[in-house]
C-alpha cells in the first residue's frame, strides 16, 4: 500500500529511525508505559526538534504493539507497528543477518532471502507512509541507517515537496561485495530518494559513489549524482558526503568530573585489586568488534610471561545484542569459551585473568569505567564510527589512558594520530600494541590524549547534526518527482 497523496501533517522536521526514543513496557493490566532511552541520536536531536516542531518514527522494541502518537519532551513520538513474523524477518533476518554483515565487509556470513527482502520493503513502506503523514508542506525528512534505505525513495513518490534526508550510521561496503546483493539497484534507486545522503566517512560516501557508477546509468560528478526527469533528460541532485558523527562530549566530561563517578573509579580499581594496568573492552556483543580477537592477543600475552594477572587485568563488558540472531548466539558461545579456557588457565585466587560482564550499563558505571581504564580496547574489524573511542576521550579530563583504536573503525580516520593503531588480524601486532600501550610513560599518554581532547571536545554530536540539516535546508527545493 502507499500513502494518501493529499494529507501532510504539520511537522517541520520528521525523524524517522528503526527504533524510537523511547522504551515501552506493558503493565499486568495490558496497558502501556513507556520510559526514555537516552541514545546518542536522540540527545543530538532534541533541541533541534524541540525548536523546529519535529515528529520522530520509528518502531517500539515490542511485536505487536500499537500504540497512538503521543508527546514526549516536546516532540510527537510516532510508534510504528511491527508484527513478531516481521521482526524475525525484517529486523533479525534483512537488516541484521542479510545487511549487517555483508556492509561490515562480509566478516560473517550475509544470508540472502527472498522473504526477508519482502518484509523489509513492506515495513520500509509503512515508515515511509508514518512520516508522509507527519510532514507538514514542505518540511524536512531525516531517515536514519541500513535498516530504513528504501525510505527516502518511498517518500519522494508521495511527497515531491520535501527535502529528504539520509544518515548511513554503519559502513557503505565497496561495491564489488555489495554487488552480491540481489536486490542491489533497489536500495541504490531507494536511497537515491533522497537529497543529501550522508555517510561516515569519505570513503564509505565513495562506495556509494562507485556502486551508483556501476549499477546504475546516472551519471556522477564528485559526489553529486545527477537523477533523469520525466523526458529521460538531467534532473534533481542527490549529494553523497561524509558527516562523521560524535557524541554529546560535554555532557560525558562533565560526568566523568563529577566526585561520585570519580569515586566509583577508585572502587572499581580497588575491586579489581588495585592492578598496575587496567585494561578495558567495551561493546556491543557483535561479530564486527573483533572481541575474539583482543581476547585471543591477550590471552598470548599472559602465556608468553610479557603480561601477568597480577599486574594487568582486562575488563570486557559486552552488552546483550541482536539475541535471537544466529551469528550472534554463535559469537557469544566463542567468547563465553575463550574467557573460561583463559581465566581457568592464568587466573588466581582474587586475581581473575578477564573480568566478563554480559550487562549494559548506564552512563554514569560507563564512566567510571573509563576513568579506572588505562588502555581502551577498540578492535572492530569493520566499525561505521565506534563512539566509545569518543566516549573514552571525553572522559579523560585527566590527560591519561591510552586508545588503542583498529584501523577499520571510522574514528581511526578522524582521531589519528593520536591513538595507537591496530590491524586486529594481524594478532602478533595486536600483541605489540597492548604492551606498547600498557607500558607508555605518562608524558607521552598526555601527549596524546591532548590532540584526542580536542579533536572529541571541539566536534561533538550537536555539530554533526547541525551541519548535516545546515547542508540539507540549503538544497534547492524541488516538486517535481523524480
Ligand atoms: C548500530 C546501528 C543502530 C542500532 C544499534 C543497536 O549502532 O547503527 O541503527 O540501533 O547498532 O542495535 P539494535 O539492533 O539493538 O537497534
Amino acid at each position: 500500500q502507499t500513502g494518501d497523496r493529499s494529507v501532510g501533517g504539520e511537522y517541520d522536521l520528521v525523524v524517522v529511525a528503526n527504533r524510537l526514543p523511547v522504551d515501552f513496557s506493558v503493565r499486568s493490566d495490558g496497558g502501556v508505559d513507556w520510559q526514555r532511552s537516552p541514545g546518542g541520536l536522540v540527545t543530538a536531536l532534541e533541541p533541534v526538534m524541540q525548536q523546529a516542531d519535529g515528529a520522530w518514527v520509528g518502531w517500539s522494541g515490542a511485536p505487536d504493539l500499537a500504540h497512538e502518537p503521543f508527546d514526549a519532551d516536546e516532540m510527537r513520538l510516532v510508534p510504528v507497528t511491527l508484527s513478531q513474523a516481521e521482526i524475525e524477518r525484517y529486523y533479525e533476518g534483512f537488516s541484521n543477518d542479510t545487511l549487517w554483515p555483508l556492509y561490515h565487509d562480509v566478516v560473517a556470513t550475509p544470508t540472502y532471502h527472498r522473504q526477508w527482502w519482502d518484509a523489509y520493503r513492506r515495513v520500509n513502506q509503512r515508515f515511509a507512509d508514518a512520516a508522509a503523514a507527519q510532514a507538514a508542506e514542505g518540511a524536512v525528512v531525516w531517515v536514519h541507517d541500513y535498516q530504513l534505505q528504501l525510505v527516502p525513495k518511498m517518500l519522494r513518490d508521495q511527497r515531491p515537496d520535501l527535502r529528504i534526508g539520509f544518515f548511513d550510521h554503519i559502513p557503505f561496503p565497496p561495491v564489488e561485495l555489495f554487488q552480491q546483493l540481489p536486490w542491489r539497484r533497489q536500495i541504490i534507486e531507494g536511497l537515491l530518494g533522497a537529497d543529501l545522503l550522508g555517510f561516515q566517512r569519505g570513503g564509505d560516501a565513495s562506495n556509494f559513489i562507485r556502486a551508483v557508477r556501476r549499477l546504475t546509468d546516472y551519471t556522477t560528478r564528485g559526489p553529486i549524482v545527477t537523477m533523469t526527469d520525466e523526458d529521460g533528460g538531467p534532473g534533481r541532485h542527490v549529494r553523497a558526503a561524509a558527516f562523521p558523527i560524535s557524541i554529546d562530549s560535554t555532557r560525558f566530561d562533565e560526568l566523568a568530573r563529577t566526585p561520585e563517578v570519580q569515586a566509583r573509579a577508585k572502587e572499581i580499581r580497588a575491586d579489581l585489586g588495585d592492578p598496575e594496568v587496567v585494561m578495558l573492552g567495551v561493546d556491543r556483543l557483535d561479530y564486527t568488534k573483533g572481541i575474539r580477537h583482543r581476547i585471543k592477543a591477550y590471552g598470548e600475552l599472559l602465556q608468553d610471561g610479557r603480561l601477568d594477572v597480577e599486574s594487568s587485568t582486562l575488563v570486557q563488558v559486552a552488552s546483550p545484542s541482536r539475541e535471537n540472531v544466529g551469528a550472534y548466539q554463535e559469537l557469544r558461545e566463542h567468547v563465553e569459551v575463550l574467557v573460561g579456557h583463559i581465566n581457568g588457565e592464568f587466573g588466581e585466587l582474587g586475581h581473575s585473568a578477564i573480568h566478563y560482564l554480559h550487562h549494559s550499563y548506564p552512563p554514569e558505571e560507563m564512566a567510571a569505567l573509563y576513568l579506572a581504564a588505562d588502555v581502551m580496547l577498540v578492535t572492530s574489524l569493520r566499525d561505521g564510527m565506534n563512539l566509545v573511542a569518543k566516549e573514552y576521550v571525553a572522559a579523560r579530563s585527566d590527560e591519561q589512558g591510552v586508545l588503542l583504536l583498529s584501523e577499520f573503525t571510522g574514528a581511526a580516520d578522524e582521531l589519528a594520530p593520536g591513538p595507537v593503531l591496530v590491524n586486529p588480524h594481524d594478532i602478533d601486532g595486536l600483541k605489540d600494541a597492548i604492551v606498547q600501550a600498557a607500558k607508555m610513560d605518562p608524558k607521552e599518554q598526555r601527549r596524546r590524549m591532548r590532540r584526542l581532547r580536542r579533536k572529541v571536545m571541539n566536534d561533538d554530536v550537536a555539530k554533526w547534526s547541525d551541519s548535516f540539516l545546515g547542508v540539507l535546508t540549503a538544497m534547492p527545493r524541488r516538486t517535481s518527482h523524480v
